[in-house]
């Protein structure tokens, strides 16, 4: 028994070691190790052994076993590889040809500057907040104060989503990032500093200066004695960080039915001397809109406003990136073009 067994050894290794392709391969390991091959046929004599033979050639069988399943692996192997070498040599594949040069991929304008901005308030103290995109119509007007009749609805061209049967009403794509002033009010209370960056949505025209959909940033500080000058010193670190000290601003009154006192802040139009189609004419640009905190706005988000005050702004992500960069047009900011694109990457 065991000298058929090393017999049969060394007949498999040759005959595994022979094959040409891998099905004379699978066929040979049939032949061998198959529920009919030819070492289970041999090891059915087992039985017959007297009893203090058996284990020793239960040994052997194993190893000639163990053998066999290595030899197939590393031909297998050595067959496979042979295949892909003959099908590459037919394509006409030539490894030793340069490769197309690597390009790589670089942060988008906004993005650039929303890092910027995230550092800078960090700095501050500030934390970052998240909002979903798809708002409930409380949190993006009611809660801020603009009820459903309020005229400055109107100057926001809302997108509307249309409510699935048994779902929560009054959904819409959020005009401004304000809303996530509420929902982190609720959340966490009062004394808080957060911003805010996402997308936004609105139902625009589109044209060089409004597309209809944009980046904002939105800022809330909440606190004990938090007043005008506050807020003027957190808006002119803001432009400086992204500006350095030359760019030219002016602020004024401006209505936003969350904030009272509001303002605007404008900066001058970096593309003219007189007036272009960027600026409309007016050689300012509009930037941040900002103001101290409605007492009703903080009543409605459960902070109390005899105790509490706080300033917000919104700014405009993309205008921010226009103005720095020297991009005319505000559509050039999503429509994916890769040569626009590739003139940002580091
Ligand atoms: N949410 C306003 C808009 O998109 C911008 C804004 C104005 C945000 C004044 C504010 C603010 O937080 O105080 O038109």
């Amino acid at each position: 028994m065991k000298d058929r067994l090393e017999e049969l050894r060394t007949e498999g290794l040759q005959a595994l070691g022979a094959a040409s392709s891998l099905s004379s391969l699978k066929a040979s390991e049939v032949q061998l190790l198959g529920k009919k091959g030819a070492l289970t046929t041999l090891l059915k004599g087992v039985g017959a052994l007297p009893p203090e033979e058996r284990p020793l050639i239960g040994q052997l069988a194993n190893q000639v076993k163990k053998a066999f399943a290595e030899k197939v692996a590393s031909v297998s192997t050595a067959l496979k590889e042979a295949q892909i070498a003959a099908e590459l040599d037919s394509a006409g594949f030539d490894s030793t040809l340069p490769s197309a040069p690597l390009t790589l991929g670089g942060a988008h304008p906004v993005q650039v500057i929303t890092r910027e901005l995230e550092d800078l308030f960090l700095s501050m103290g500030f934390r970052v907040a998240d909002g979903p995109e798809v708002e409930l119509e409380a949190n993006n007007f009611d809660a801020l104060n603009i009820p459903a009749d309020h005229p400055a609805r109107e100057s926001h061209d809302t997108i509307w989503v249309q409510e699935a049967a048994g779902e929560t009403p009054g959904l819409c794509m959020r005009t401004h990032t304000s809303p996530v002033q509420i929902r982190t009010l609720r959340e966490a209370g009062a004394p808080l500093r957060v911003i805010a960056p996402g997308r936004v949505f609105r139902q625009e025209t589109q044209d060089a200066t409004h597309d209809h959909t944009f980046h904002q940033m939105e800022g809330l500080v909440v606190d004990r004695g938090v007043g005008v000058p506050q807020m003027l010193h957190a808006m002119n670190a803001m432009i400086e960080g992204v500006f350095g000290k030359h760019l030219k601003t002016r602020i004024r009154p401006g209505y936003f039915p969350f904030v009272e006192p509001g303002f605007e802040l404008d900066a001058q139009c970096p593309f003219c001397e007189a007036g272009c189609s960027v600026c409309k004419g007016s050689r300012w640009i509009e930037l941040i809109g900002c103001g101290l905190v409605h007492p009703k706005v903080l009543k409605k988000s459960g902070v109390d406003p005899d105790i509490y005050s706080g300033f917000a702004f919104g700014v405009g992500l993309s205008r921010l990136a226009m103005l720095r960069y020297g991009i005319r047009d505000v559509r050039w900011m999503l429509g994916g073009s890769i040569s626009f694109l590739s003139q940002f990457s580091e």
